[in-house]
């Protein structure tokens, strides 16, 4: 009897597991779908891209939280759901790649929270405090997107190799993917700053993360003073700073930007690491003269520029796009477990830095005379409104973009076995 009872016992946990595992099955399937169905309809939208004046005018004049609510709750979800399409345009064999997957899970959960929010009212007394709070959920849960991706790309290359279609294809898609991923931090920054209690009392006149009258002479010397501090761990020296400023717009002025410190800090910092490592490794047998590295900050009425120039041997000029590859670096690769933050060696540090400047849509560019030295140029929008956010959205041509093969080249190439003109000369 008591074995009876016992094998009945056995056969109403399996038909009990049997059915809660089903119906898990269901549900998340269920969810799935849904949360599938629900990217499909956000990414419908195009993004709204902000100036920086925009950001500043929200923030200055009593900012309102419910407003800035009612437009992140369906903002955030639109950026998030226009790069969530995207990621599946890529290689198969990428996408399956563990690290990718762990991001895309980030995405998903992130997407998931946000929507909690579609329907919830600016008056319930809750909702603001609660997504404050999911907000700085989201953007600790994205922190190591950036490695964890670069991961991923180095996982594929290693196992399949990189043809120059993929190659092109990956280099299309992070640029369009971190872009997102800034502009993403700058909507939470802004919301989180102005309204929580992590604003920074060291600087209470920044609105948000934007300065209002950022001295960029000032970032300058910073970020040149962190990069000379690591390179000192690495090299016995480091190079000099000569800062030189020419306002055109109005002579004698210092120059300042209404612009985010932080990013401005980001692009110098990794041009100043660049430029000091060309120039240490350079003059290697030269190590108590070494050629400073000048700085220019100019400001003429549309562009504000900053020029960094090294004498580091520059870099010729087929080399020169390559530079801005997510995975060309000629430094080796740093070990992920050191406690040591390297000074080179992820190729992300210009990639990346250009994307700053093209965000508010400025750019990043580099000269270069082999054999001499390198002009890094960061060129800013002069004014705030129009420093409007350059956003990718996911459409048509962004699709189109991934499909069909490479192009023929339509330019002569240099034969290998170049016709020998002597011989035709002497037939004549
Ligand atoms: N000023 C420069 N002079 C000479 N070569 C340069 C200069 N700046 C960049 N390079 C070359 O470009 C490569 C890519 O630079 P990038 O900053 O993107 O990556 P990295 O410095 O190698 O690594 P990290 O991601 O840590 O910055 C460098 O490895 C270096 O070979
Ligand atoms: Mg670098």
């Amino acid at each position: 009897n008591v074995l009876s009872c016992f094998w009945r016992g056995v056969a109403y946990a399996i038909v009990l597991l049997y059915c809660s595992s089903y119906l898990t099955m269901r549900l998340s399937a269920f969810l799935f779908k849904d949360v599938s169905s629900k990217i499909e309809y956000y990414s419908r939208f195009s993004p709204s891209p902000l100036s920086i004046k925009q950001f500043l005018e929200f923030g200055r004049d009593n900012a309102c939280e419910k407003t800035s609510y009612m437009f992140l709750r369906k903002e955030l979800p639109v950026r998030l759901a226009n790069t969530m399409r995207e990621v599946n345009l890529l290689p198969d064999r990428l996408v399956s790649q563990p690290s990718v997957k762990l991001v895309q899970k980030w995405y998903m959960q992130s997407f998931w929270e946000l929507l909690d929010y579609e329907n919830k009212s600016p008056d319930d007394p809750h909702a603001l405090n609660d997504f404050l709070e999911v907000l700085i959920e989201v953007r600790n849960r994205h922190n190591d997107v950036v490695p964890t991706m670069a991961q991923g790309v180095i996982e594929y290359k290693e196992k399949f190799g990189f043809d120059p279609f993929v190659s092109s294809n990956i280099q299309y898609f992070l640029d369009r993917f971190y872009t997102n991923r800034i502009s993403f931090r700058m909507l939470i920054n802004q919301h989180t700053l102005l309204f929580g209690n992590d604003t920074n009392p060291a600087h209470p006149k920044h609105i948000g993360s934007i300065d209002p009258a950022c001295c960029v002479s000032d970032v300058v010397t910073d970020a040149y003073e962190t990069a000379k501090m690591l390179c000192e761990q690495y090299y016995p020296a480091a190079p000099e700073l000569k800062i030189e400023e020419f306002n055109a717009k109005a002579p004698k002025k210092p120059i300042q930007a209404v612009y985010v410190p932080s990013h401005l800090f980001h692009m110098l910092f990794e041009l100043f690491k660049n430029a000091m490592r060309a120039t240490v490794e350079h003059h290697e047998d030269d190590k108590d003269d070494l050629p400073p590295i000048k700085a220019k900050v100019t400001l003429g009425m549309e562009d504000l520029s900053i020029k960094i120039s090294d004498r580091g041997g520059g870099v010729p000029l087929r080399k020169i796009d390559r530079l801005f590859n997510y995975t060309y670096s000629t430094a080796p690769t740093p070990s992920l477990d050191s406690k040591r933050v390297p000074l080179a060696g992820f190729g992300h540090g210009l990639p990346i830095s250009r994307l700053y400047a093209r965000y508010f849509q400025g750019d990043l560019k580099l000269y270069s005379m082999e054999g001499v030295g390198t002009d890094a140029v960061i060129y800013l929008k002069a004014l705030s409104s129009e420093s409007f956010e350059r956003l990718p959205v996911f459409n048509k041509s962004a699709w189109r973009h991934y499909q069909g093969g490479p192009e023929a080249d339509d330019w002569s190439n240099p034969s290998k076995e170049p016709r020998d003109a002597s011989t035709y000369k002497e037939k004549r």
